[in-house]
């Protein structure tokens, strides 16, 4: 099975079997069969978090649980149940279009809601956990379905439990949402602030449609179309570095931007540092650094994944010889 049109860096490599799950009746019972149980198993929403650096000789499990529902609510919040599968934007939308609020900062993201607790997707201001009130998973051993609250996932910037302690062992099947009936507005974001202003939003017109509208708009001018070209997006993380490592450079690099993160830690933008060596607009063959915003890595059509590989390195290797920083994949590499 081809498996190009199932990952958005649109790399070609396949997968020896394939399954579509539709319920998690599907999936428990897939789990149970022999045939299946001692092969490697990968598991697929949007394909939008992977990079493939290999053929993939097992099965891949795409996700395609669907629905939306209202689970109930009270006299602040609406709780929003979703299936795994369903695109993550049409969950925005959903909102955005019955003044749900909470997600709106989120618009625009690729990728499907089973995938999206995984690595706490965040943007302009708001990470998923603000938002998230619970999920279910199928443990892949014993194939029993497990609730998760909020504080049993740990989840942290672009991590949850899911990506360390738990890595592997369960397989999300939907996810809950806790949704504002009155809105809270972020928009302290600097890119946000201007693009209402262009737009013509002032205090009294603010409203999370708004807000989404501008998001959409900042994400279409930065980030590459994967329909046009395959990326994964933000190829790294952001790397948060000791303060006084951080105060030294700053006499080195007076324009290094940084935002505390507690008293001890500071976040340095890996896209400034990036395109600081160099990187911006670079391109090896097929594999490349968007022109726009030097922390996706493109795949202009015909790169593989071990090509990318290669790029990702020799600028890790880069940055760390300019500012004595590691940065690290936030792509899964598989
Ligand atoms: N910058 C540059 N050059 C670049 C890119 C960025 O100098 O080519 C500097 C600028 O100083 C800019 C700052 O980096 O002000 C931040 O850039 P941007 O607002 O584009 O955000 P980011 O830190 O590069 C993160 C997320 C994105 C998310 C945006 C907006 C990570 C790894 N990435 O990127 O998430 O959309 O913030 O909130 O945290 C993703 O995870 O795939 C993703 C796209």
């Amino acid at each position: 099975v081809s498996l190009k049109s199932y990952n958005t860096f649109g790399i070609e490599a396949t997968a020896r079997y394939w399954v579509d799950i539709h319920s998690e009746e599907d999936l428990q019972t897939l789990l149970q069969l022999d045939e299946y149980q001692n092969k490697p198993k990968l598991i697929l929403g949007g394909g939008s978090n992977v990079l493939l650096c290999q053929d993939f000789d097992g099965l891949v499990v795409k996700m395609n649980i669907q629905g939306i529902d209202v689970v109930r609510e009270d006299d602040d919040h609406i709780y929003l149940k979703a299936g795994a599968g369903v695109i993550w934007h049409e969950l925005v939308q959903y909102c955005v279009t019955r003044n749900f609020a909470g997600l709106e900062n989120l618009s625009l993201i690729p990728g499907t809601v089973g995938a999206a607790p995984m690595q706490n997707i965040g943007a302009y201001g708001v990470e998923l956990e603000q938002v998230f009130e619970s999920l279910t998973a199928i443990d892949r051993q014993a194939g029993e379905k497990r609730t998760f609250a909020h504080a049993d996932c740990a989840f942290g910037y672009r991590e949850s439990i899911f990506k360390r302690a738990l890595k592997n062992q369960y397989i999300i099947t939907s996810v809950t949402f806790q949704l504002n009936k009155r809105a809270t507005f972020h928009t302290r974001y600097g890119a946000i602030q201007e693009t209402l202003t262009q737009m013509g939003i002032t205090d009294d017109t603010l409203s999370i449609k708004a807000i989404s509208e501008a998001v959409i708009r900042i994400r279409r001018s930065k980030l590459p179309d994967p329909a046009q070209i395959g990326n994964a997006g933000s190829f790294f993380k952001n790397p948060e570095i000791p303060k006084n490592q951080f105060d030294t450079l700053k006499e080195q690099f007076p324009e290094l931007p940084g935002y505390p993160i507690g008293d001890t830690l500071v976040k340095v933008p890996a896209g400034w540092l990036i395109e600081q060596a160099g990187w911006k607009g670079y391109r090896s063959g097929d594999a490349g650094v968007h022109a726009k915003q030097a922390l996706v890595l493109v795949n202009y059509g015909h790169a593989s994944g071990n090509e990318i590989m290669a790029l990702a390195k020799r600028i890790q290797e880069s940055v760390a010889t300019t500012f004595g920083i590691a940065i690290s994949p936030e792509v899964n590499l598989i």
